[in-house]
């Protein structure tokens, strides 16, 4: 059990929630009424939520179809068009001078762009994928630093019916590859580069590379000028974005989308294989981003600044950076570079700056943040701030309580938000002026959501006993599928439980408040500062290269990133000094640096059992440097476990 683990277990300590009779839920009474309407009647108050939040070109009759299950479908004979109910629709209602993205550049550089510059920048973007041949269906994929235009690429293609697939800026060209050549895009939109810790990273080069092979299915490349920095334009393949853009017009007709058309793919990582290309479609999706943004942060559009800090290139970044302040009509800040340049006070001084009232980051950005000292915030005016968030990984109760001390005065509620890229929005989650909250624990789920502890066979556990978290009800922001392999999509979530329950993939437990303990994956997933990456993914990233035989990559616990990574290698030669340094650079080649191993170690020969398994839970302790607790009997050979030792 980890420290983190073992501190949740003992926390007992309760915050009631700040009083705010203004708010969108502003009592727990007000969470149980919702969640007794969904309890009542799922299928009639979704119906009606979705009517009342989005805008429909033609009216749905049917709010959910499960004749197919688990392939759902929401509000299927319905149409709509995600970019309008984001963007003309507040210019409609007389809102295109309010600010919809507060953008700031590392080296300082400041951009506002109100609704109306917005929808004219998508439309002249929607009408330049056009006409480079983006027809309804066809697939586009981002690769671009945390820059407007991200967002602009984004909403122009779900102006055109087009499916995004953002891939992160900082995966590698072979991983980049892979994802374009899965998707099957026509364009990748991308940048010469982004600045990052006082440089320029350069983009394009590694869409040139990962063009070299492969990517047959790509007929353009639109680059934005946003580093400066020279970059190589191949005639007739590579356009320039703003002489692209600048030669149309800023009218663009919003195509009818059916609900279920796809709005995105986004590849993440799971226990076997290659990342999988989750789906997500239109109108569940956007209803899902829009309520949260209410329910779970308070979203008021016309007072409030919000600040999600993740990158476009994840899902937090899609609902929480784009869709979800743009479906409220409200201001959502993008801030380009990293949180610690020029001085670990940046994300303090940002707040201060554009006056952000709501926060939402990652445990792993918070606990890098409390070893740069208190004074970094403490220099900065952070009145401003009134709610508070995190995501993608436990907070452990001491990050909390300094988040909830040092950034929040003890004034601002904080919401432990738990989901993933697969249910499109928040699950779990604290609302900040209903729900008491325990430092540690995500809370209660969401109401219109349906989550449980069981164990293997399905059966839900008694309060405070370990077990699997599962969804038991669909709803309208699932993932619908894994692109072009469905198979896939219902051996990894549904299965498990015979298709009764959406298998989520991690540890909880449900204390006798009803409150969720998330424990981490139970599978094979790697959670390392927030960033979700397959133990195989980066195996076989160690085994393509020629020094090596085999690989093992287990997680290890760490006091900032969570989880670091730690690989357990046999080599077809004999070991060098440079070796290591050669393989963590070889993985940060094929997927990105996000996956370089911290820790690399040789021996001869993995542990595995008799049956030829490798002994993962064993090499878990090992690399935790714990006490090994497994029965050994089974192992193979014996030896080796020393090696891995020292
Ligand atoms: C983990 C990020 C504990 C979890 C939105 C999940 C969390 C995975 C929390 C999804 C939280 C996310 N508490 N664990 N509040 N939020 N996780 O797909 O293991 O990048 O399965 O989505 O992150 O990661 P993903």
């Amino acid at each position: 059990m980890t420290d983190a683990i073992q501190s949740m277990l003992n926390e007992h300590r309760t915050f009631p929630p700040a009083d705010n009779a203004a708010a969108h839920i502003p009592s727990m009474q007000a969470y149980r009424d919702l969640r007794q309407r969904f309890d009542e009647d799922m299928e009639g108050t979704w119906g009606q939520l979705a009517k009342e939040h989005l805008i429909w070109k033609t009216p749905f009759l049917r709010v959910l179809n499960a004749e197919k299950a688990p392939f759902f479908r929401w509000f299927e004979d319905g149409e709509m068009n995600i970019s309008e109910n984001c963007l003309d629709r507040h210019v409609d209602a007389g809102l295109g001078e309010r600010t919809a993205i507060i953008w700031e550049g590392e080296p300082g550089d400041v951009r506002r762009i109100s609704y109306r510059e917005l929808l004219a920048d998508v439309c002249r973007a929607a009408n330049a994928l056009k006409k480079l041949g983006v027809e309804y269906g066809d697939r586009v994929v981002i690769y671009m630093p945390m820059i407007p235009e991200a967002a602009v690429a984004m909403l122009a293609c779900a102006r055109i019916g087009a499916t995004h697939s953002v891939v992160f800026g900082a995966f590698s060209a072979q991983a980049l590859r892979e994802r374009v050549e899965d998707a099957g895009a026509k364009i990748i939109i991308t940048a010469d580069g982004g600045w990052r810790r006082g440089e320029v990273h350069a983009l394009k080069p590694s869409v040139d590379e990962a063009l070299l092979q492969g990517c047959s299915s790509i007929r353009h490349v639109l680059v934005v000028r946003r580093g400066g920095n020279d970059v190589e334009m191949q005639a007739g393949r590579d356009i320039e974005w703003h002489e692209a853009l600048a030669v149309q017009q800023d009218q663009c007709e919003a195509v009818s989308c059916p609900s279920e058309h796809p709005l995105l793919i986004l590849y993440t990582s799971g226990s076997t294989g290659k990342p999988k290309g989750i789906v997500h479609t239109s109108a569940g999706y956007l209803l899902w981003a829009r309520l949260t943004m209410q329910w779970v942060f308070d979203f008021h559009p016309e007072s409030d600044v919000f600040w999600c800090t993740a990158d476009i290139g994840w899902i937090t970044g899609h609902t929480y950076s784009v869709y979800g302040p743009l479906a409220c009509g409200g201001t959502t800040l993008m801030y380009e570079g990293v949180p610690t340049h020029p001085d670990p006070g940046r994300l303090w001084k940002i707040c201060s700056d554009h006056s952000v009232t709501i926060f939402y980051t990652a445990p792993t950005a918070i606990r890098a943040l409390i070893r740069a000292g208190d004074e970094w915030p403490k220099a900065h005016d952070l009145s401003s701030l009134r709610v508070l968030g995190t995501v993608g990984e436990p907070i452990n109760p001491e990050a909390w309580m300094w988040y909830h001390k040092v950034i929040g005065k003890e004034r601002c509620p904080i919401v432990d938000t738990w989901w993933q890229t697969e249910t499109g929005g928040h699950m779990i989650s604290p609302l900040p002026f209903a729900t008491p909250t325990k430092p540690g624990s995500a809370t209660k789920p969401l109401p219109g959501i349906f989550t449980e502890v069981v164990d293997g066979d399905g059966k839900t556990m008694m309060p405070d006993q370990g077990g699997l978290l599962v969804i038991t009800k669909p709803w309208p922001s699932m993932l619908r599928g894994i692109w072009g392999d469905d198979a896939r999509y219902v051996e990894t979530y549904w299965k498990k439980f015979d298709g009764r329950y959406y298998f989520a993939g991690d540890g909880a437990r449900c204390d006798t408040d009803g409150y969720f303990w998330i424990m981490g994956r139970v599978d094979d997933v790697l959670n390392v500062a927030g960033h979700r990456l397959g133990t195989m993914e980066i195996e076989s990233a160690l085994v393509s290269h020629k020094a090596v035989a085999e690989a093992a990559v287990v997680g290890r616990p760490d006091e900032i990133k969570g989880e670091s990574i730690c690989a357990f290698v046999v080599l077809k030669q004999e070991a060098n000094n440079d070796l290591k340094a050669e393989l963590k650079a070889h993985v940060a080649k094929e997927i990105g640096p996000i996956a370089k191993p911290d820790d690399i170690r040789f021996a001869d020969n993995l542990p595995k059992t008799r049956s030829g398994k490798i002994m993962r839970r064993l090499l878990r302790d090992i690399a935790a440097g714990r006490d090994i607790q497994q029965d050994m009997s089974t192992l193979e050979d014996h030896r080796v476990i020393e090696q891995l030792q020292s």
